[in-house]
């Protein structure tokens, strides 16, 4: 079992990444291997909107540190996808990198989008952690849901609402519910 970690926090050890390391460490005891992608360490653009990734190429043009991690997304079992809320929405780290998932979907230009390009079978493990009480953000939680549908990923989301805003504030339960979905996924795979 191959996981890829995407961690789109700046917080090393904030709450979104310990919640994401909670799920992976648990996975890696099962036999799972895994690559971490802190996104904030890492070189590159957003999406250009070029459309090379479907006209010119089967993959996105850009050349950067996104290159590997979008060329694993193809042999990757379970992409976790980590992320704090920011004013309603993914910090922008991580939506850069989401936007450059484009090129994983096969398009026609002028037809909108088609099929995945990225073979069946896969999970999404979607991480959001936000300081706002449970709901309220319940519309980036389903947005992103349906966007990876799109990709053909099944996904599991685990949202951490009503945060204290501190890194280190407490998140037990948060942390306990990766570890139990970890352990869901790897007996059944
Ligand atoms: C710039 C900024 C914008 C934020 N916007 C929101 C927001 O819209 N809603 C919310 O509930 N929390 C918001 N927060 C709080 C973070 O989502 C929360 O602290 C989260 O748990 C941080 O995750 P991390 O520890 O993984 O970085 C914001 C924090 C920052 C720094």
């Amino acid at each position: 079992m191959h996981i890829v970690a995407i961690l789109g926090s700046a917080r090393k050890n904030g709450t979104s990444a310990r919640i994401a390391r909670a799920f992976t460490e648990t996975a890696v005891t099962y036999g799972a291997a895994v690559t971490e992608y802190p996104l904030n360490t890492m070189q590159y653009r957003g999406c250009q909107g070029c459309e090379g990734c479907h006209t010119r190429s089967d993959r996105c043009v850009l050349r950067d540190d996104l290159t590997p991690l979008l060329d694993q997304l193809y042999r990757a079992d379970v992409v976790v996808f980590a992320a704090p809320v920011y004013f309603g929405d993914t910090c922008g780290q991580f939506k850069c990198c989401y936007d450059r998932l484009w090129s994983l979907m096969d398009v026609q230009v002028g037809q909108g989008p088609g099929e995945s390009r990225l073979p069946p079978g896969k999970t999404a493990v979607l991480i959001l952690s936000h300081v706002a009480p449970a709901g309220t953000h319940s519309d980036v939680v389903d947005r992103y849901t349906e966007g990876l549908e799109l990709y053909g990923f099944t996904v599991q989301s685990l949202t951490a609402p009503g945060l204290r805003i501190e890194p280190n504030t407490d998140i037990d339960p948060h942390l306990a519910r990766a570890a139990a979905l970890a352990r869901e996924l790897m007996r059944a795979g």
